[in-house]
């Protein structure tokens, strides 16, 4: 469709536009913002002046320090420098424009960027608290229109608030602070898209109920990744999940913001959605490269193994960030998920792809191609070539036909907890798969198709009926062929 690049590329201008409007507005908030915190301040501290001074004094530190945080995110042009850029800062002297500040902090962007605000959350009904942590509270909630969305807002109980409360008296300036971590969120959600990155619906900021400085972050809805569920799925799930990673990674490794580190890479970060996975948690995702002069300054230091990098002649680490990532990807999730259980035909590429990562020996392409390959073979059926193709001929086949009453045996990993149900690429490896199971009798194609495309083949031991169903197709061994009749 030729008109969908165009309103393509009118959405990456309206979201430059608008991402320029914030560094503009950051910056000046910044230099401004001591004027506006005294306000909400001298209600809630009475006592000693002085004292009350240099808190208060200290708490805008904070804030201005998160503030800087965020705009290099902000940055608009990937070859701009830090000096460059705050060369243009001090040169642009343009008055603060309290009304578009006000727009996207406390009030609605939906006309600009089509996006979920305050608004959409009025009705909502919340549905179960999906996580609690330091900073931030995660509830699953049903829109008013019953849409489903995950929200992300200030942990009120939290250690973060608590201990900044405890700090500076002031709950309304602590809440500021403590949203900057939402805040970052959005800016990262907002130039990390990818499939493998939770789609941000957009957030809801302001002075509703009069706690000001507040922010809820709208995010599409995942399922927690279940890691001992996973364990005990089919290969081909685990592999997808092994393969969404290596995706984002490599867009991690040339992201708009540069080569992105997760520092805490921890399955907790990840969520599934129909299957596919997705990084939820960016907190930590930093984009720093790390300086230095010898080859020993580029140490990564993981608790069983330690690696040193190159240190390039431009003094930074190279590949830093994008090797951290592999290996974290390999001790959290390769060793786990991989290895076990991976069709035979593919036990060399893993055992490759387990090597070169866990020794650090690729880089994130050629991790990327090696997964892709795989995929590729399992989807074309190749490396099933060693099957003989007279397999089949010891089946008699019943298309449009389905089964009643049947026997059924357990197998593993089965797609249903009842019976055996596996993936396969054609009838003839359903039927290698049923001459390998001593209780399979026939098989049949159900005509359903797992995320690769390969078929879903339930495997029995007998069955009594033989009932008509467009989609699927039964095969019955000849030699041990029960009796069966045709309701
Ligand atoms: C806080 O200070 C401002 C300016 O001095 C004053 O107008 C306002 O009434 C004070 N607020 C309270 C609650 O004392
Ligand atoms: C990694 O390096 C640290 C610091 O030099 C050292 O203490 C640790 O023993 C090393 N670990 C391994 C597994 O070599
Ligand atoms: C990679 O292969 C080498 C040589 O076979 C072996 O010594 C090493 O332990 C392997 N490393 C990993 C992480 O599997
Ligand atoms: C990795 O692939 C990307 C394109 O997908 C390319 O731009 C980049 O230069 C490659 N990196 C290396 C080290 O080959």
């Amino acid at each position: 469709m030729p008109g969908m690049g165009h309103s393509l590329r009118a959405a990456a201008l309206l979201a430059f536009v608008v991402l320029s409007i914030l560094v503009s507005l950051l910056i000046s908030s910044v230099q401004q913002f001591g004027a506006g915190i005294y306000h909400f301040s001298n209600a809630t501290v009475a006592g000693d002046e002085e004292e009350f001074a240099s808190l208060r004094g200290a708490l805008i530190y904070q804030l201005n320090q998160r503030r800087k945080e965020i705009i290099p995110l902000l940055l608009l042009d990937r070859e701009e420098t830090w000096e460059s850029f705050y060369q243009r800062d001090q040169t642009q002297d343009s008055p603060l424009d309290y009304s578009l500040w006000n727009e996207i902090t406390h009030g609605s962007r939906k006309a600009h960027m089509d996006e979920m605000d305050c608004q959409s959350l009025v009705d909502m009904q919340a549905v179960e608290v999906l996580g609690s942590g330091y900073t931030k509270l995660v509830v699953k909630v049903n829109l008013a229109g019953g849409q489903p969305v995950a929200l992300k807002l200030v942990n009120e109980q939290g250690i973060d608030m608590g201990k900044c409360v405890e700090d500076f008296k002031d709950p309304r300036g602590c809440r500021e602070l403590v949203s900057y971590k939402l805040k970052k969120e959005i800016v990262l959600l907002q130039r990390l898209q990818h499939p493998n990155v939770i789609k941000l619906k957009g957030h809801c900021a302001g002075d509703a109920g009069g706690e000001g400085g507040k922010v809820t972050v709208i995010l599409e809805q995942g399922n927690p990744l279940q890691m001992i569920q996973l364990l005990q799925s089919p290969w081909e799930d685990r592999f997808r999940v092994c393969l969404d990673l290596v995706r984002l990674l490599h867009f991690l490794s040339q992201s708009p913001l540069g080569s992105v580190a997760l520092l805490d890479f921890q399955p907790r970060q990840f969520v599934t959605v129909s299957g596919e996975l997705k990084l939820t948690d960016l907190d930590d995702a930093s984009a720093e490269e790390t300086s230095c002069q010898t080859h020993a300054d580029c140490t990564l230091q993981f608790p069983h193994r330690n690696f040193t990098l190159p240190c390039s002649a431009q003094g930074v680490c190279e590949g830093l960030n994008e090797k951290r990532n592999i290996y974290n990807a390999y001790r959290y999730f390769f060793t786990y998920l991989l290895p076990h259980q991976a069709p035979p035909g593919f036990t060399h590429l893993v055992d490759h792809i387990m090597n070169s990562t866990g020794e650090l020996k690729a880089d994130i392409n050629h991790t990327l191609e090696a997964f892709e390959h795989i995929l590729l073979l399992y989807k074309s059926g190749l490396h099933l070539d060693n099957l003989p193709p007279s397999i089949i001929r010891d089946y008699t086949v019943m298309r449009g036909m389905g089964t009643s009453g049947d026997t059924e045996y357990r197998c593993w990993p089965s797609y249903s907890q009842q019976g055996c149900l596996l993936s396969v690429h054609s009838a003839r490896e359903a039927a290698f798969i049923c001459n390998s199971h001593s209780q399979c009798n026939s098989f049949t194609l159900t005509g359903q198709k797992t995320w690769t495309g390969r078929l879903l083949a339930s495997f029995r031991s007998s069955f009594s009926h033989l009932v008509p169903d467009g989609t699927s197709e039964v095969y019955v061994k000849k030699t041990k062929a029960p009796e069966t009749s045709t309701v």
